[in-house]
């Protein structure tokens, strides 16, 4: 286990917040300039980020199936439109949200305009952020390196499921709150109730994430559609080294970023700030 030095922080703190669901933010603007992680377990992160490890050029979250259709018909053959509404594939579209999808056969070099239904909404609620990553369980330790390293407040943004409470987004968010207390954050991370009730939830089903992801409602319905490998996949913990940034409406990992000078994100660390 990685051990981050406490002398890192000096005597700043981070402030960890948490939303039970995108739909508690109102406005894009209610995280504009903001530190902003996403996590929807079931399953939009755990495509994104395994669509990403296994290949894909970039993401493109969509505002609407329509909207979709538009920018996958303007990106020629490099574009797949991929995404769900009930958890089945759009028809029309070209993947559906189920992660043996995102399989580097399907995606390799391809552009993924995607459309679902918690999971890119929350991301386009993220669009002015000031640095905004996807977490699933498969990145959490790059997550949890990313924020130490930031050391900035951040917010954790649960996709939520149709408004409400979503136990696996919860769950994933209050594991990625106590890696980071056990990994040198200890006495520098300020929580907020939801933030430390999250790493509380976490506490009670950390032996056992698939067991918590077959008694989610989401991880119920998905394994009465057929789904169930699903809870499997979405429940591996860090399968992938892999940091997932929304910049400029794109979705593309850290390292394909800082390769591309056109998309360069603006790295916010102490380095640049001083
Ligand atoms: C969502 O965006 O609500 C989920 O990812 C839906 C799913 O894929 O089952």
């Amino acid at each position: 286990m990685e051990v981050y030095n406490q002398n890192l922080f000096g005597d700043k703190t981070i402030k960890v917040s948490l939303y039970f669901a995108h739909d508690y933010l109102d406005s894009e603007l209610d995280l504009k300039d903001k530190n902003v992680v996403v996590v929807d377990v079931l399953r939009t992160s755990t495509t994104m980020i395994t669509g990403l490890a296994n290949g894909a050029k970039e993401i493109i979250p969509t505002d609407s199936i329509a909207s979709a259709g538009m920018i996958g018909r303007n990106s020629g053959s490099q574009a797949l439109l991929c995404g769900e509404r009930n958890a089945k594939m759009i028809e029309g579209f070209n993947l559906g949200n189920s992660i043996k999808e995102y399989s580097e056969e399907n995606v390799k070099g391809k552009i993924l305009v995607f459309n679902s239904t918690n999971g890119t909404p929350s991301l386009m609620k993220a669009k002015f952020s000031r640095n905004c990553v996807v977490l699933g369980f498969v990145n959490i330790s790059r997550v949890a390196k990313y924020f130490l390293e930031l050391k900035e407040d951040f917010i954790i943004m649960c996709a939520g499921r149709n408004g409400a409470f979503s136990l696996e987004d919860t769950v994933c968010a209050g594991m990625l709150v106590s890696l980071m207390l056990t990994r040198g954050a200890h006495n520098k991370i300020v929580l907020t109730d939801s933030s430390l009730g999250a790493s509380k939830l976490y506490s009670s089903y950390k032996k056992d994430l698939l067991k918590m992801l077959q008694e989610s409602e989401h991880g119920i319905f998905l394994t009465s559609i057929g789904f169930e490998d699903d809870l499997n996949e979405c429940g591996k913990v860090d399968v992938y080294n892999l940091l997932p940034v929304l910049k400029n409406g794109v979705i593309k990992s850290v390292e394909a970023f800082a390769a591309d000078p056109k998309l360069t994100m603006k790295k916010i660390t102490q380095k640049n700030a001083g």
